[in-house]
C-alpha cells in the first residue's frame, strides 16, 4: 500500500520541458491511472493528487495517501467541457446560465457543483448528491486526461490539512515515497485553488453562491448572476463545500494575521518570520521586529496575482525555518486578494502569540 510509511515507494519524477519529455510524461501518467494507481499532476491553480474517477479502489487510495477523511469530497476534473453531463445532471432551467459560464472560464480555476450522476463513486463525493467539476487549463494535465479518456478525481497534492503544494519539489515533499509518480509541469500559474461555486436558476438573474474563493474572483463573477453570500452551516448541517475546515491550509508554525501593525508585540527571545505584502517599509510591518527572514509576495507596487502565485511557496519557506510565529501582513480584500485572505484567516486559527 503506497500510504504505508514501513515500505516507501520510490516516487519517479518526471520533467516536460521538451516535447518528447512531455510525450513520455503523459504516457506514463496515463499508464498508472489506466491500471489504477495515484499520481501527481499540475494543474494551473496548485498540483492535483489524480486517480481514475470512475475507478473507486483507485480513488480510495487518493484519501489513504492524502490521509485525508472521507467527509471530504473530491473534485472531479473532466478531460473537455463537453465531458460534463458524463458526470453532472444538468436541468434544462441551468443550463443557459451554466453555459455561459463554463464558455467564459473553462478551461480554468473555476469549479461548479451540480447534481452527480449515479456512475460517479459515492466515495468521489463523500456520499453527498452533487459533484464538483472542472476542467484544467494546464498542458500537461490536459492531455493525461485526454489519453486516459476518463475524468480524473484530483484534489490538492498535499497531506491532509497542509499547504497545497506549486511546484514538483513540494509535491515530493508532502508526498515523495508514497506515489509512483509526480509529473513535473514547473510552478503553477495562478497558485491558489480553483474557486468553487453553486448555481441556482432565478429570474432575473441567476444566483451565484461562492463556496470557496479562488482565482476566478466575485467581481469576474457578478456578469453572470447575483452574488450570494455564503451561509455558514448551523449546528449538525452538512456544510456545503464540506472541505472548508477553519484549520485548513495551515502551516505546522503558528500564524499570527494582525490587522494592523501596531497589533503585533514581539515577544523578547522569540524568533519571528514576516510574510509581507510589498516589501515596503511604510506599511508598517517590515521595522517591526528584527524578523528571522521576510518573505515579499509582490515586491514594489504589490500586485494581487503576482502574490497569489508566491502565496503558497512563501509560506512554505517560512514554515521551514522553524520560528515560533510567522506573521502575515493583512491584504487588500479585493480581487484575489478575498481568497489570500481566506487561507489566512484559517491558517492563523487557533494559533496563539507564542
Ligand atoms: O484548484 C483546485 O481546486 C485543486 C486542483 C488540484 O484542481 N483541487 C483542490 O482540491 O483544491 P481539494 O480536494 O484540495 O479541495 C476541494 C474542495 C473540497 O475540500 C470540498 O470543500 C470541495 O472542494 N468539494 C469537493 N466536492 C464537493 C461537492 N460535491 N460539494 C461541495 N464541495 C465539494
Ligand atoms: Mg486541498
Amino acid at each position: 500500500m503506497p500510504a504505508d510509511p514501513e515500505s516507501p515507494l520510490s516516487t519517479s519524477v518526471l520533467p516536460t520541458d521538451t516535447g518528447l519529455l512531455m510525450h513520455q510524461a503523459v504516457e506514463a501518467a496515463a499508464g498508472l491511472l489506466r491500471r489504477g494507481e495515484v499520481v501527481a499532476l499540475p494543474t494551473e491553480t496548485v498540483y492535483g493528487l489524480a486517480a481514475d474517477a470512475f475507478n473507486a479502489q483507485a480513488v480510495a487510495k487518493v484519501f489513504a495517501v492524502k490521509e485525508r477523511p472521507s467527509f471530504d469530497p473530491l473534485i472531479v476534473h473532466l478531460p473537455t467541457a463537453k465531458d460534463l453531463e458524463s458526470v453532472a445532471v444538468v436541468s434544462d432551467e441551468l443550463r443557459p446560465v451554466l453555459q455561459k459560464i463554463t464558455d467564459a472560464f473553462w478551461p480554468g480555476p473555476l469549479t461548479v457543483v451540480l447534481p452527480k450522476k449515479d456512475c460517479v463513486p459515492d466515495l468521489v463525493t463523500a456520499g453527498l448528491p452533487n459533484v464538483a467539476v472542472r476542467v484544467s487549463k494546464n498542458a500537461v494535465f490536459r492531455r493525461v486526461a485526454q489519453a486516459l479518456g476518463r475524468p480524473l478525481a484530483a484534489p490538492s497534492a498535499n497531506r491532509f490539512g497542509r499547504i497545497s503544494p506549486t511546484s514538483a519539489s513540494a509535491v515530493n515533499a508532502e508526498l515523495g515515497g508514497r506515489i509512483p509518480l509526480i509529473v513535473d509541469g514547473g510552478a503553477c500559474l495562478c497558485g491558489l485553488e480553483s474557486t468553487i461555486i453553486k448555481i441556482e436558476p432565478a429570474q432575473p438573474k441567476a444566483l451565484i453562491t461562492i463556496l470557496r474563493h479562488g482565482p476566478i474572483t466575485a467581481e469576474e463573477l457578478k456578469a453572470f448572476g447575483r452574488i450570494e453570500k455564503k451561509r455558514q452551516p448551523r449546528g449538525d448541517e452538512a456544510a456545503e463545500a464540506p472541505g472548508q475546515l477553519p484549520s485548513h491550509y495551515a502551516p505546522s508554525t503558528p500564524l499570527l494575521l494582525p490587522e494592523r501593525p501596531e497589533d503585533f508585540v514581539p515577544q523578547h527571545g522569540k524568533r519571528y518570520a514576516l510574510l509581507s505584502y510589498r516589501g515596503d517599509w511604510q506599511d508598517g510591518f517590515v521595522g517591526l521586529t528584527d524578523w528571522a527572514q521576510i518573505q515579499i509576495l509582490s515586491p514594489g507596487k504589490g500586485k494581487l496575482p503576482e502574490a497569489a502565485v508566491r502565496f503558497f511557496y512563501t509560506l512554505r519557506q517560512l514554515d521551514e525555518l522553524g520560528v515560533d510565529a510567522i506573521v502575515a501582513e493583512p491584504l487588500p480584500e479585493h480581487g484575489m486578494g478575498v481568497a489570500m485572505m481566506d487561507r489566512l484567516r484559517r491558517a492563523s486559527h487557533g494559533s496563539l502569540h507564542p
